[in-house]
């Protein structure tokens, strides 16, 4: 189903989460090409119209995109008095094209808003390792004296930060330097989306993603025991996610 019928369906301030993985106006797809900056914007300003009413008033919004891009839609984000948390660096560990004339990118942005200040945040749940683990070793016993206090590092691992490492599907995928045709041009990593899913939402919550592919927030949020509710308007896609989500049920029981 198209985005814009699929929200007009949903009633207002249901959503707990929605996280959007929409196209880029990379022009690498069909559905990923616009006529022209202007035009990519009035679409992706309208599905943000669309969608922002159905969220519930402690709900939160993850939409992820080009930094440059991101740049414009977080202007409009702030317009509808939608509130700034984080500007996410994804380090993708893999570049698109190999830039001769530039630095290659190398970075994808997510952006993180609420749509107030009461709203789940999970710190426990995607606290990280610490990178200094053998060097904080003796600390766990006698604490590292600091400003006159006794720290003791966390068992579960240190604050995770708004820059995240996760290999892309791509990268994961190549085989001797080479990438195989994926079933998808752009899916995102699983683990990626459970961070998200497991910081901003409880379970038994309703995440929404309105441009689905082959479901990588549908498995997620299933996964991790929340309702997900979705869309894409590319019916082979949504063939895949179904299939994956089979497959998840059949392993499950
Ligand atoms: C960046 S991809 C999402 C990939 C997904 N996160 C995954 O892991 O598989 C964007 C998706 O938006 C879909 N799409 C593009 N325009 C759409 C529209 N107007 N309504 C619904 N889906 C659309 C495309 O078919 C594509 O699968």
């Amino acid at each position: 189903m198209d985005c814009f019928d699929f929200l007009s369906k949903i009633d207002n301030e249901v959503i707990d989460l929605a996280v959007i993985d929409p196209p880029y106006n990379l022009k690498k797809a069909k559905w990923d090409t616009f006529k022209s900056h202007d035009d990519f914007l009035n679409f992706t300003y309208k599905w943000i119209d669309s969608l922002v009413p159905k969220l519930k008033k402690t709900g939160s919004l993850y939409i992820f995109n080009t930094p440059f891009n991101s740049a414009f839609i977080l202007q409009h984000l702030i317009k509808k008095s939608l509130i700034f948390q984080n500007w996410i660096t994804w380090d993708k560990r893999d570049g698109l094209s190999a830039a001769k004339r530039k630095y290659t990118n190398g970075q994808e942005t997510i952006l993180f808003f609420t749509k107030s200040n009461n709203y789940t945040f999970n710190t426990d749940e995607i606290r990280v390792p610490y990178e200094s683990a053998e060097r904080i070793e003796h600390a766990k016993i006698k604490g590292i004296l600091k400003k006159g206090k006794r720290w003791f590092p966390n068992p579960k691992g240190k604050l995770c930060t708004d820059v995240w490492h996760f290999s892309s599907e791509r990268h994961k995928n190549k085989i001797n330097g080479k990438t195989p045709k994926l079933p998808h041009l752009t899916p995102k990593p699983l683990d990626m989306i459970e961070r998200i899913i497991k910081a901003s939402s409880n379970p038994g919550d309703l995440v929404l993603d309105c441009f689905i592919g082959i479901g990588t927030t549908a498995i997620a949020a299933k996964k991790l025991n929340r309702n997900f509710i979705g869309c894409d308007n590319n019916r082979k896609y949504v063939e895949i996610a179904q299939k994956r989500l089979l497959e998840m049920n059949k392993l499950s029981k």
